[in-house]
């Protein structure tokens, strides 16, 4: 017994001298004094050897060294939680980890962009459903049922619970915000709709089930071909820079006569001709004409007193052309090395 007095004497100076200022030298003293197989425990253990008239002096010291060695742990966990200075201690005082931050995307950066610049020139942003029936997508647009130019515009039906039938559709183009708006008998208008857009087309390096628009329209007294050739010029220089040429060709739409698709030179070749530009020097970017008279008066505005203009672009296609980007899958893969390369754009 002597011995072990002894032996706990030493454990006692050797504590005293310890110096835990971490969590992990902590939990090492915890497990080598007060663990379930420690060194405290062990010298309770020792009780049973310890003859009868000794027991109760043996005990008594024992408590003692327990007592002392709970103490020290408390002691320096309350230090080590309030912020030791060791390796995994924690200083409250040190700055935060930075969060990761996104980006946005490419086809938010360019949108915004489209729309500041519309912006700037008057035009205000009109917003509608995703979800369209087929009057406000189709019909008001003077396509009615089973004209061929819907085939251009396949889409995906959805069922309508009021009807039971499939007569919900998702829309494939912001042309039916157009015609909410135009429905809303507040003239003059002058509005951009950007928004998503679907249709039921194979997906590949061109083509997706959905993609971005902005489109815009611009109905008041005397409007002419001449202002809409003009917003759109304006709207190419500021978007691509001042040396970019613009050309109109000849096109149909239902819901424009005249119509037009409108063509920038080339920014990669500058117009020379490469494989962006199928060696023609142009590439085209959007739709445009005169509302048709027949749209006008299906949305209750009088076509004698009033005309517009309308155009539509593919937002995909603008980031495309922007940023030299030659896969439309890209844009929904959401693979962070993409969309990487946008930080800071
Ligand atoms: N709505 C047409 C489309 O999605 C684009 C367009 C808009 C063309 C307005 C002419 C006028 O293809």
């Amino acid at each position: 017994m002597e011995q072990i007095v002894q032996q706990i004497e030493a454990w006692k100076s050797e504590i005293d001298q310890l110096q835990i200022s971490n969590a992990t030298a902590l939990e090492e003293y915890r497990i080598r004094f007060l663990g379930t197989k420690g060194i405290v425990k062990g010298l309770f253990g020792e009780m049973k050897n310890v003859p009868a008239e000794k027991k109760k002096e043996f005990g008594a010291v024992l408590n003692v060294f327990k007592q002392f060695a709970e103490e020290k742990f408390e002691a320096w966990k309350q230090q080590v939680s309030e912020g030791g200075e060791g390796e995994s201690g924690l200083d409250l005082s040190l700055p935060a980890d930075a969060l990761p931050l996104g980006s946005r995307h490419p086809i938010t950066l360019v949108r915004n962009r489209i729309v500041s610049i519309f912006q700037r020139l008057g035009f205000s942003v009109a917003e509608g459903p995703e979800i369209e029936d087929d009057w406000h997508n189709f019909s008001a647009l003077n396509l009615p049922e089973n004209h061929p130019a819907r085939d251009m515009q396949d889409t995906f039906y959805v069922k309508n619970p009021e009807t039971g039938g499939a007569d919900w559709l998702l829309r494939t183009h912001t042309s039916s915000v157009q015609v909410r708006e135009m429905e809303k008998g507040k003239l003059p208008i002058r509005i951009i709709c950007p928004g998503r857009v679907f249709r039921n087309e194979t997906i590949s390096a061109r083509a997706h089930c959905f993609f971005h628009q902005v489109e815009g329209l611009y109905i008041a007294e005397n409007v002419s071909f001449a202002d809409l050739k003009q917003t759109l010029y304006f709207f190419v220089q500021e978007m691509f820079g001042k040396d970019v040429k613009v050309r109109f060709r000849p096109s149909y739409f239902p819901f424009t006569e005249p119509s037009a698709e409108m063509d920038i030179s080339c920014l990669i070749c500058g117009g020379k001709g490469c494989n962006v530009c199928k060696h023609t020097g142009w590439v085209e970017i959007l739709g445009c004409g005169m509302v048709h008279p027949k749209v006008l008066e299906n949305c209750g505005i009088d076509p004698n007193k009033y005309t517009g203009f309308a155009f539509g672009m593919g937002v995909e296609r603008i980031t495309m052309l922007k940023y030299q980007i030659k896969d439309l899958r890209l844009f929904s893969e959401n693979d962070v090395r993409f969309l990487k390369q946008f930080e800071g754009a």
